[in-house]
């Protein structure tokens, strides 16, 4: 009876080995036969790149474009949820330059021309369709779409996204599947490794199996915290049993430093690629070929970056503050630390006392990327580094000569509409006179100095002397710049 009751238990338990081995085949041959991509995966496009990690908070435009600059191939954004994304509306900024995706007044996603065919957006999503929704809404303002599958935090773990989502592969799959079937750019994931690593490489070869382009690989648990040593050899394995390009993470504590350490641990990991998170943040410049560059300097390229886009200075400050704590040692920072939030224009966050520290003063801000406007013959603009010491402000200024040559001439009156550049607290002038506008384009201090320039525009335009009080020389370069002049004073 004993035995018969043994011999019973026993068949039934090979049986259920059985089936679920069978179950696992099936779901292979399912994962195999439902693929079929709208196009080829464009694996290429990831081999043997050294790319910007995504990070939220920091990984927006000004760091993106800076990690370009220092000589990253790839950027990727921080990760921007499918539930909010699909909301967004998309405008076009022509006077920046920038795409905006903005849902509420909150730019969730900025992109601009010089990105155009190096960002990839990261998503966090548990819905497939809703994944899709959101990524056809930006996909044509992006080189490609990322899903995040490695985030352990514990907001990840309320909106079960992230590295929640990796002992449900199921859906990881009906996630990737859905994206690669119906999206004409490349989709690529990133995720963390499984206590288990048979489990681990199980899981890769199914989501390599959805048509994915790329992979990324954090080398670490989803329990475990950058004080841990990332796992190479985990990396190493994953590379071995995918034929996509691997991009190995984790390096940057324990590794890298310089632009070599990261050919060094992608040789390490036996991957195709890299992305660098932490390092990145603490000197951007590790992307260099030539060696990183002392951070004040970093500092002042991203301030520049920000100023010219006029990113959001709430969001410049924080992305400051995790840059300045990983470069300054607490008794360094001055107790003006907090300040930093206070400022509400970049000429503040130049002036403050803080900016000492990061050499912000010596940053010289750039003109406004006027240059981008559409041909218009009746809009008259010229580029005027404007000296007020050079002209009399009080009598026989520019705005008086114009007002009184109207007056003589039966003019209408000019009418100066003032133009103030928030983010640099700076002012322009476009005045509308005589069916045309004249525009001085470099930004002045104070909105009368804006007018002033923008008089002397339209008198040069008319051929009048506009009160310049060394005037030994009347004559003035013409210089074409496009659809408008621009002039020296
Ligand atoms: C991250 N990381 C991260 N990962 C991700 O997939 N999406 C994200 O939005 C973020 N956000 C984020 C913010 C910050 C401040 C940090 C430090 C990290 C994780 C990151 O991309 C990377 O996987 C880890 O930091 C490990 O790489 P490094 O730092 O060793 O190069």
């Amino acid at each position: 009876m004993g035995f018969l009751n043994v011999l019973h238990i026993k068949l039934r338990q090979q049986t259920v080995v059985k089936l679920q081995a069978c179950i696992r085949l099936l779901k292979k041959l399912e994962d195999i036969c439902l693929s079929s991509p709208l196009q080829p995966a464009q694996s290429n496009l990831y081999e043997g790149k050294v790319i910007l990690a995504p990070m939220v908070k920091l990984g927006r435009l000004p760091m993106r474009l800076l990690a370009l600059k220092y000589g990253a191939d790839l950027v990727y954004t921080d990760e921007i949820f499918s539930q909010q994304l699909k909301h967004c509306t998309r405008t076009k900024d022509d006077r920046l330059g920038l795409v905006n995706f903005t849902c509420g007044d909150f730019h969730l996603f900025q992109t601009c021309a010089a990105e155009r065919k190096k960002v990839i957006l990261q998503m966090g999503t548990n819905d497939p369709d809703e994944a899709l929704e959101a990524a056809k809404l930006v996909q044509n303002d992006v080189l490609g779409i990322d899903v995040n599958f490695g985030c352990p935090t514990p907001n990840a773990e309320l909106s079960q996204t992230g590295a929640f989502l990796l002992n449900r592969p199921d859906l990881v799959v009906q996630i990737l599947r859905k994206l690669v079937n119906n999206l004409s750019v490349p989709v690529t994931c990133k995720i963390r490794v499984l206590p288990d690593i048979k489990e681990t490489l199980e899981l890769v070869r199914r989501i390599e199996s959805t048509g994915v382009s790329a992979l990324g690989v954090h080398g670490r648990l989803r329990v475990e915290r950058r004080n841990v040593a990332v796992r190479v050899n985990e990396i190493k394995a994953i590379t071995e049993a995918v034929s996509i390009p691997v991009i190995a993470n984790g390096g940057s504590l324990e590794y890298i430093n310089t632009f070599d350490d990261i050919i060094h641990f992608r040789e390490k990991t036996n991957s195709l690629s890299v992305m660098v998170a932490q390092s990145a943040i603490k000197n951007t410049s590790v992307f260099r070929k030539n060696g990183v560059l002392p951070i004040h300097k970093v500092i002042q390229d991203y301030v520049t970056l920000a100023m010219q886009y006029e990113y959001s200075l709430i969001c410049l400050t924080h992305e400051l503050q995790e840059i300045i704590a990983r470069n300054f040692k607490p008794k360094y920072i001055p107790p003006t630390y907090e300040n930093l939030h206070r400022c509400e224009t970049y000429a503040e966050l130049r002036c403050c006392r803080y900016s000492k520290l990061l050499q912000l003063d010596e940053i010289t801000p750039k003109p406004i990327l006027e240059e981008q406007k559409p041909v218009d013959e009746n809009y008259i603009a010229m580029n005027l580094p404007f000296k007020r010491g050079n002209y009399t402000i009080k009598s026989n200024s520019p705005k008086s000569i114009l007002m009184t040559w109207a007056m003589q001439n039966k003019q209408p009156n000019p009418k100066f509409e003032i133009i103030r550049h928030n983010m640099i607290g700076r002012y322009t002038c476009k005045i509308h006179f005589d069916g045309k506008i004249y525009h001085a384009v470099t930004s002045q201090r104070d909105k009368r100095l804006a007018e002033h320039a923008s008089c002397v525009v339209c008198l040069r335009h008319l051929g009048l002397p506009d009160g310049k009080k060394s005037q030994e020389d009347s004559s003035y370069p013409h210089e074409s710049l496009g659809n408008y002049r621009r002039a020296e004073m």
